[in-house]
């Protein structure tokens, strides 16, 4: 078999989301421009596949009617070198291949390590491990830990799902049962009618059985039973979680539940899973709960009626990486794949990255997919990636910020945006035209929704990366209401 054959089988071997195939058996791609011609098929892998990858943040699942296949193209036709790739959001493969008279030189599968986007977990989870501890503590024998109950915040980018994922990982592998479930109305019917019912019948299918039918009776001369309910007025939620409760610690365990992207108009909901976790937590049964949400909702969350159990929750505020970790996150998944990433191109990637690991997934992904055949990625590539990664920050992460925020708040930012470093209160104050009284209500308010921080007394400055700059290019994502520069264009 030829080099150029082995390249392509090892290559096939390796990929899912990209298949070469043959029509030929005999060795053809020597001769690719043979009839028999193999073809070199592009094929959809199933999201599923990847669940885990994929973030629950959005909902995948099979497409219907199979992976969607892209129509085949013989080798034949290929142009002599040629690069594939099938991005989306839970893997990154690529291949690239170079033909020479003929024959095949090389053919290298890109399997890109990062995982930009959001809710993905990233190749290497990096500065968490004192936080994991914590957990691992909950859910090992039995010690009281005040991790039980605990609100993660922060900005959006910094980590919050991933972190979450991490936890549930670490539950499920001590054995735990988790509820997983994104916050929104309707998730407690949700939960009562369909996943809890699941958990409970996997757990013990001939108990769950009973509870359901309770008590049946022969209806007179007929086969058919009729089901009467045992306790048909008893809150499900609770007294399915706490059967869940039971039938985990009956193996040693318990149950962990992950809530994510607490959301102001879906408190009540949390307030209901609230009341079934205190009760159980109260009498020390095995149960933790975490929930996660951006600071504006979660110090929603601990002023709202009902809820003041969070105010007893353990309160973890994430923030961004060291640089230490940032280059970490970086190079440890590039090694571990196989490619290298010279010193100043690391150092570079790592800084530009701000810590920020919504950055450092974007910036690690378009480095390396940069120059996918080279074996090292270089400054070039990273120098490009930033740039890349720069401009995705305005829709992923600064547009988004801004939506949940008053146009005074906004006022507030673009006067900020006005100095390139740390702006004092007082400044921001006077470009507003307002009191400091009146700047100090939005600068609170910013500081709550995890906009702005306190970098030392009297200072503000942004807390997101590259907002500043994006307000300077686009004041007008600070002014919803005003007409944009190309609806201008209409009106002029
Ligand atoms: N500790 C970390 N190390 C490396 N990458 C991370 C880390 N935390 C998050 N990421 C990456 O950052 C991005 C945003 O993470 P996510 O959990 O979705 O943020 P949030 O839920 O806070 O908005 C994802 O691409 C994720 O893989
Ligand atoms: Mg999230």
């Amino acid at each position: 078999m030829s080099t150029s054959a082995t390249a392509m089988g090892v290559a096939s071997a390796h990929m899912s989301a990209l298949r070469v195939s043959s029509s030929s058996p005999a060795s053809p791609i020597s001769s690719p421009s043979s009839s028999a011609a193999p073809t070199f098929a592009a094929s959809a892998m199933p999201e599923h596949q990847n669940a885990r990858r994929s973030g629950r943040g959005t909902p995948t699942g099979p497409p219907a009617g199979g992976p969607a296949r892209r129509p085949a193209v013989g080798v034949a036709d290929m142009p002599p070198s040629f690069h594939a790739e099938r991005g989306g959001r839970g893997r990154a493969v690529a291949v690239s291949a170079s033909r020479v008279g003929g024959r095949w030189q090389s053919v290298r599968v890109h399997d890109n390590p990062f995982r930009p986007g959001f809710g993905i977990s990233p190749p290497l989870l990096a500065g968490r491990d004192a936080l994991l501890a914590e957990w691992r503590e909950v859910l090992g024998l039995g010690a009281w830990s005040p991790f039980r109950a605990a609100l993660v915040t922060g900005m959006r980018g910094v980590g919050k799902t991933v972190l979450l994922n991490a936890v549930e990982d670490e539950a499920r592998g001590r054995g735990w049962t988790v509820v997983h479930g994104t916050l929104h109305v309707g998730l407690v019917e949700a939960l009562e009618r369909d996943r809890l019912p699941a958990l409970l019948q996997a757990q013990d299918p001939e108990a769950y059985a009973r509870e359901l039918t309770g008590v049946t009776l022969p209806q007179l001369g007929g086969a058919t039973t009729q089901v009467v309910p045992q306790y048909p007025r008893e809150p499900r939620l609770e007294s399915m979680l706490a059967r869940l409760v039971e039938l985990t610690e009956a193996r040693g365990a318990g149950v962990l539940l992950s809530l994510d992207e607490v959301a102001v108009e879906s408190m009540q909901e949390l307030r209901r899973i609230a009341i079934a976790v205190q009760h159980l937590l109260r009498e020390d049964r095995r149960v933790a709960i975490v929930a996660a949400g951006v600071p504006a909702s979660i110090a929603a969350a601990l002023e709202a009626d009902g809820l003041t159990f969070f105010r007893r929750a353990q309160q973890v505020r994430l923030d961004t990486l060291t640089l230490a970790e940032a280059r970490a996150a970086i190079a440890e998944p590039v090694r571990a794949h196989g490619r290298s990433i010279g010193e100043a191109a690391l150092e570079r990637a790592a800084r530009a990255s701000e810590g920020y690991p919504f950055l450092v997934q974007t910036i690690g992904a378009r480095a390396w997919e940069h120059r996918p055949a080279d074996d090292e990625i270089t400054a070039d590539a990273v120098e490009h990636a930033v740039e890349v990664a720069y401009a995705t920050m305005g829709e992923s992460v600064i547009v988004p910020a801004l939506r949940g925020l008053s146009g005074r708040d906004r006022d507030y930012l673009l006067a900020m945006a006005e100095d390139d470093g740390p702006a004092t209160t007082a400044d921001v104050a006077e470009r507003m035209g307002a009191t400091s009284g009146n700047a100090g209500r939005q600068r609170a308010r910013l500081l709550d929704a995890g906009v702005i921080v306190v970098p030392g007394r009297g200072l503000v400055d942004f807390a997101i990366p590259r907002m500043r700059e994006h307000l300077r290019e686009h004041p007008h994502d600070a002014q919803l209401g005003l007409p944009t520069a190309a609806r201008r264009t209409f009106r002029d």
